[in-house]
């Protein structure tokens, strides 16, 4: 399966699924990365990996449709089936939706629909939720959403956002390439 990854910062969750890959847990290859940060960490995993990226600077196009329809463009001469959006900060417009009808998933850490949104952590955590988690769904035209696929629960650290964040992270490092993976197999059917 050919997949993108979308994102905008670190990227842990693309050098999660990457490594799965790697491992022969996932039986899929990152065709390219595409972030809207040219400078985000990601992009150096993505060299690291060998991986192609395509970065792009939002102002300097007149619309979302215009950067939306050079990423298809990309998209489409690498074959890619499925978009994974993993700490992607834009809200996917109605081109990029229209070009992949529920082929385009998101992780988002917390239980949704509790905490969309951004700094979905620090919400959780303000609001004095014991337990949170992780969201793994289909993106619509909202934020954070579309349909969910799979969630898995997370214990708050009470008054330690670090040490929430770490556990967090390491749940959806193991979460998505589960539910990639699956989807990848049709073993998920979200129309029940
Ligand atoms: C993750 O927490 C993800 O759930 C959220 O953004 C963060 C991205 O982290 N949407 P990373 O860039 O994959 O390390």
């Amino acid at each position: 399966t050919k997949i993108a990854v979308f994102a905008s910062g670190s990227g842990s969750n693309f050098q999660a699924i990457q490594e799965a890959i790697v491992r022969g847990e996932l039986d899929a290859k990152i065709e390219l990365v595409v972030t809207d940060k040219p400078d985000a960490f990601v992009v150096t995993r993505a060299e690291k990996f060998d991986i192609p990226v395509f970065s792009f600077t939002a102002r300097n196009y007149k619309s979302k449709a215009d950067y939306e329809q050079e990423i298809i463009n990309v998209l489409q001469e690498k074959e890619v089936e499925w978009v994974v959006l993993a700490g992607y900060m834009r809200l996917i417009g109605e081109t990029l939706l229209a070009a992949y009808p529920y082929h385009i998933v998101n992780i988002h850490p917390s239980l949704l629909p509790s905490f969309p949104g951004k700094d979905a952590i620090g919400q959780a955590m303000d609001h004095g939720v014991k337990i949170t988690g992780v969201t793994v769904h289909f993106v619509d035209e909202g934020m954070d959403t579309g349909p969910i696929l799979s969630q898995a629960a997370v214990e708050v650290v009470e008054g330690n956002r670090a040490a929430t964040e770490e556990r967090i992270h390491a749940i959806e490092h193991v979460l998505y390439t589960k539910t990639l993976k699956q989807i990848f197999e049709n073993k998920i059917n979200i129309f029940h």
